[in-house]
C-alpha cells in the first residue's frame, strides 16, 4: 500500500470547511486505490495571526518542506490587514519552498455552468501556467518621499533567465504530455503536418514591458525550437487574451505567462468554467513539497453556514493526487466530479448548489 503524508491547512473563513470535503473524498478514493494519506494539521490563518502576532513561524516552514504534498483552504481574514496573511503566509510558502508553477487548469464540465454564449467543454479545455516565484510579485520596490506630495512607489517586475526558463520548460513539456500524444483538436492541418501535436500560447505585453517580456519571447522560442518541436508556439498580447478568452476560449491549449498575468487571467479563466466553486490550483515544486488549493478565497461571508461549494478544494485534492503519480485515484475524482457536476448540482455558487457543503462532498465520495 502506498503512503503520502500530507499537510493540510484549513486556513481562513470558509476554508476549513472545504478542505474537510476535500479529505473526505481522498479517503474515499483512497479505499478505493488502496493509498493511504496520513493528514497532519497546521494552524495558520487570521485567527493565529490575531492570537499571536506572527503569520507563520520559520519552523512551521521547516516542516511543511518536508511534506510532498500541502492541501490548502484560503487565506484572508476580514479583520487582518491586506497583505499580511498573503505574503506571510501563501506567498511565503509559494517562495519558500520553491513551487515556482501555479498550475491551473480551466476545463468546463457543464455548459449549464458557463457564461459564455454557445460555448461548451469542447470549446473550453485549458491548462494556464502561471509563473509563480517572480515578477511583481517578490515584494522589490519601496517608497520614496512616503507621505508627502512628492511620494514615489516602486514595485519591481523581477524577471530572471533561470526562473523564465524553468517556467517555460515546464510549460512546454505539459504541452506535449498533456493528451498523452494525442493531438490538440485546435490545430491546423498544416501544423498536423509539420508534426505539431500540441500548441503553447506565451501571453505577454511585448509591446510596451519591452525588458521583462523581451526576455520571455526570447527564451521561448529559443528553448521551444530547440527542445520541443512538436509543440506549436503562440503569442497574444495579455489583453487580447482576456477578449479571446471570452470569444474564442477554444483557441487555448495550454498558456504560459507570468505571476501578475497568470493571477488575472485565471480568475477570468474560474469564470469560464463556471466560476471560484470549481477552480482548482497547484503551487507545483516539480521536486519538492507542493501545495494545492481552491482559487476561490475565504468567502468570509459565507463561513460556517455549509453552503459553500467544495467542489473546487475537491479538484485541489484531485490535483494533489496527480502530482503524487496517483493518476487513476485522480481520474476516479474527475470522473465522479464531473458526474455529481451534471448530473446534481443546480448550480455552481454558493447556496444555490441545492445541497450543502457537506452533501456535496458525500455526493462525489459516492460516485467514485
Ligand atoms: C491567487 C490569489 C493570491 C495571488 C493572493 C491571495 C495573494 O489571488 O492565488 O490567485 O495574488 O496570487
Ligand atoms: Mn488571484
Amino acid at each position: 500500500m502506498k503512503n503520502y503524508n500530507i499537510a493540510v491547512i484549513g486556513g481562513d473563513g470558509t476554508g476549513p470547511e472545504v478542505v474537510r470535503e476535500a479529505v473526505k473524498v481522498l479517503d474515499a478514493a483512497s479505499r478505493k486505490f488502496d493509498l493511504k494519506l496520513n493528514y497532519t494539521s497546521y494552524d495558520l490563518g487570521g485567527a493565529r495571526y490575531l492570537r499571536t502576532q506572527e503569520p507563520m513561524p520559520d519552523s512551521v516552514v521547516q516542516e511543511l518542506r518536508q511534506f510532498p504534498a500541502i492541501l490548502l483552504g484560503a487565506i484572508g481574514h476580514p479583520e487582518v490587514k491586506p497583505g499580511i496573511l498573503e505574503k506571510g503566509i501563501l506567498l511565503r510558502l509559494r517562495f519558500e519552498l520553491e513551487q515556482y508553477i501555479n498550475l491551473r487548469p480551466v476545463k468546463l464540465y457543464d455548459q449549464r455552468f458557463c457564461p459564455l454564449k454557445d460555448k461548451t467543454p469542447e470549446d473550453i479545455d485549458f491548462v494556464v501556467v502561471r509563473e509563480n516565484n517572480e515578477g511583481l510579485y517578490t515584494g522589490s520596490g519601496g517608497f520614496v518621499f512616503k507621505g508627502t506630495p512628492h511620494e514615489i512607489a516602486l514595485q519591481e517586475s523581477v524577471n530572471t533567465r533561470r526562473g523564465v526558463e524553468r517556467c517555460l520548460r515546464f510549460a512546454f513539456e505539459l504541452a506535449g504530455r498533456r493528451r498523452s500524444g494525442q493531438p490538440w483538436s485546435g490545430l491546423k492541418p498544416e501544423d498536423l503536418k509539420a508534426g505539431k501535436k500540441a500548441q503553447l500560447t506565451l501571453s505577454g505585453k511585448t509591446n510596451v514591458l519591452t525588458y521583462a517580456f523581451d526576455l520571455w519571447e526570447r527564451a521561448f522560442h529559443e528553448i521551444g525550437a530547440k527542445d520541443f518541436p512538436a509543440v506549436k508556439r503562440a503569442y497574444a498580447h495579455v489583453d487580447a487574451t482576456t477578449m479571446w478568452f471570452v470569444k474564442n476560449p477554444e483557441w487555448f491549449d495550454v498558456i504560459v505567462t507570468d505571476n501578475m498575468f497568470g493571477d488575472i487571467i485565471t480568475d477570468l479563466g474560474a469564470m469560464l468554467q463556471g466560476g471560484m466553486g470549481i477552480a482548482a490550483g497547484g503551487n507545483i515544486n516539480p521536486n519538492g513539497a507542493s501545495m494545492f488549493e481552491p482559487i476561490g478565497g475565504s468567502a468570509p461571508k459565507y463561513t460556517g453556514l455549509g453552503v459553500i461549494n467544495p467542489l473546487a478544494a475537491i479538484c485541489a485534492g484531485q490535483m494533489m493526487l496527480a502530482f503524487l503519480g496517483e493518476h487513476r485515484a485522480a481520474q476516479s475524482i474527475e470522473t465522479a466530479v464531473i458526474k455529481v457536476t451534471r448530473e446534481k448540482i443546480k448550480s455552481l455558487a454558493a447556496g444555490k448548489m441545492g445541497f450543502t457543503t457537506s452533501q456535496v462532498g458525500d455526493l462525489v465520495a459516492a460516485a467514485l
